[in-house]
C-alpha cells in the first residue's frame, strides 16, 4: 500500500534546525528554529525548572495516567496567567481550558473543536504567519482564508488592509491572531487596534482564535496578555491557544494548553466534552512531566518569582540583540533600512534579504536564517554578532 505516498518536503523551520545541526563549522549560527539561546549559545534549563524538577522528583509517587483533560491545577493556573488572576472571565462558568501537548497540539485541539462545531467555517489567517498554521489548521477540515498582515517594504502592518479583509468575514468565521510576538514579524498590534478587531467581531460575528507562544517575551506577562483579557471581557466566544515552551524553557516537553469561552456555562462543557474526545480519539492524553512543572513553579510565590526574574532576563537579551543588530548593519552599501527591528518584540523580525542573499549567508559563513528571511535574534550574542554584522554587510555590498 506505501507505493502509492509521495515524499513529503522537511518543514521549512525544521530542516533547517537538521541543516544546522549537520554543519560541521565551528563559527555557525542559528538563527532559525524559535528556540532561546543565552549570551554564551546555549539553550539551558532554567534554573527554576531544574528546582521544580528536583521538588517533583521527591513529591512524584506515580506514574500512572492522567485524565484526559491534563493536570487540573495546571489547567487552573494558566488560566490565571493567562487571563489573570482577578479577570472576571474566571468566574463566569464560561471558560474551559484542557492542557495539549505543545502549542501546535493545542492549536489542533482547538481546530478539530471548531470544525466540529462548524464544519463549513472557514478560518482567516494573516499573510505571513507561522508555517506550520496553514498545514495545523487544514489537516482537521478547516478551509483557509488569508488576510493581509504586513507590508514587507515599509515593515509595518498593514493594518488598514487587514481591516478591509476582515470586513469582508462572513459571520461564524474564525479569524486566526497572534496574541503577542508576531511570528515571523515580530510586528505586534497596538491595544487600540486589538481594541478595533474586537468592534468588528461583535459588529460581524466572527470568532477569534487566538496563539499566543510568547507571553511574557514581548514586553511582560500581563502586557502580553492584553488581547486575550480584552477579548475575553467583551466577546461570547473566543479560543486560545497557548503553549510553555518558550516562556517557560519546555519545548520538548510539549506543555501546552487549549481554552474555549462559550456564550454559557452550559455550552462550554459541551465544548470541553468535545475537545476531550478530540484528544482522546489522537493522543489520549497529554504528557505530564512539563504541566507538573509549571503547575509547582505557577504555585509558589518563590519559584513563580525566580522564574519570572528569568523570563525578565530572556526578554532584556533578546531586545539588547536587537539593538546591538540594528545598529550593526544600519549603515550598509545597499543603503537598506533595518530600524525596524528595534521596534519589533519578541524572538523574531524579519531582516528583508532576498533568497540568493540568504543562500550566500548559510552556504558562505554558516549563518541558517529561515528562507523568508526571519530571524531568530535569541540566536545572537556578544561573542557572534561581529562575525554576523560583518557577513550580513558583505552579503549586502554584492
Ligand atoms: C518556530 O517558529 O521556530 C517555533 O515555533 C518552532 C516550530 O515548531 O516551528
Amino acid at each position: 500500500m506505501f507505493e502509492s505516498l509521495k515524499p513529503v518536503g522537511m518543514d521549512p523551520i525544521l530542516g533547517l534546525m537538521a541543516a544546522f545541526r549537520a554543519d560541521t563549522r565551528d563559527n555557525k549560527i542559528d538563527l532559525g528554529v524559535g528556540v532561546y539561546q543565552d549570551d554564551r549559545g546555549r539553550t539551558p534549563v532554567m534554573a527554576s525548572v531544574k528546582q521544580a524538577e528536583s521538588r517533583l522528583m521527591e513529591l512524584e509517587i506515580t506514574k500512572s495516567y492522567q485524565g484526559i483533560a491534563g493536570d487540573p491545577e495546571f489547567n487552573q493556573r494558566m488560566l490565571e496567567l493567562l487571563f489573570g488572576a482577578d479577570h472576571s472571565i474566571l468566574n463566569s462558568g464560561r471558560i474551559k481550558s484542557i492542557q495539549a501537548p505543545g502549542g501546535s497540539g493545542a492549536l489542533r485541539v482547538g481546530a478539530e473543536v471548531i470544525q466540529r462545531a462548524r464544519p463549513d467555517a472557514e478560518i482567516w489567517v494573516g499573510v505571513p504567519t507561522w508555517p506550520n498554521h496553514v498545514p495545523l489548521m487544514s489537516s482537521a477540515g478547516l478551509k483557509i482564508k488569508e488576510y493581509p498582515y504586513y507590508d514587507l517594504s515599509s515593515h509595518e502592518i498593514n493594518f488598514s488592509g487587514m481591516m478591509d479583509a476582515l470586513r469582508q468575514v462572513p459571520a461564524g468565521d474564525i479569524v486566526l491572531l497572534h496574541g503577542c510576538c508576531h511570528n515571523p514579524t515580530g510586528a505586534d498590534l497596538s491595544r487600540d487596534q486589538w481594541d478595533q478587531i474586537a468592534d468588528l467581531a461583535l459588529e460581524r460575528g466572527f470568532i477569534p482564535y487566538i496563539d499566543t507562544a510568547y507571553q511574557g517575551l514581548g514586553d511582560g506577562l500581563d502586557e502580553d496578555a492584553y488581547s486575550l483579557r480584552m477579548m475575553a471581557e467583551r466577546l461570547p466566544e473566543l479560543v486560545v491557544a497557548s503553549s510553555c515552551s518558550k516562556n517557560f524553557g519546555l519545548y520538548r516537553e510539549r506543555t501546552g494548553s487549549i481554552t474555549f469561552i462559550a456564550e454559557s456555562a452550559e455550552q462550554v462543557e459541551v465544548v470541553a466534552s468535545q475537545a476531550m474526545a478530540v484528544a482522546r480519539q489522537t493522543y489520549s492524553m497529554p504528557p505530564a512531566h512539563g504541566a507538573l512543572l509549571v503547575s509547582l513553579i505557577l504555585g509558589d510565590q518563590e519559584l513563580r518569582a525566580a522564574w519570572q526574574t528569568e523570563l525578565d532576563e530572556v526578554r532584556h537579551r533578546i531586545q539588547s540583540m536587537r539593538g546591538l543588530l540594528a545598529e550593526g548593519i544600519q549603515n550598509n552599501a545597499a543603503g537598506q533600512d533595518f530600524s525596524h527591528i528595534v521596534r519589533q518584540k519578541g524572538m523574531f523580525s524579519f531582516l528583508g534579504l532576498k533568497p540568493e542573499q540568504l543562500d550566500a549567508l548559510r552556504e558562505d559563513y554558516g549563518i541558517y536564517i529561515v528562507s523568508s528571511s526571519r530571524v531568530n535574534l535569541a540566536g545572537i550574542n556578544s561573542s557572534n554578532i561581529g562575525y554576523l554584522c560583518d557577513s550580513i554587510l558583505a552579503v549586502l555590498d554584492k
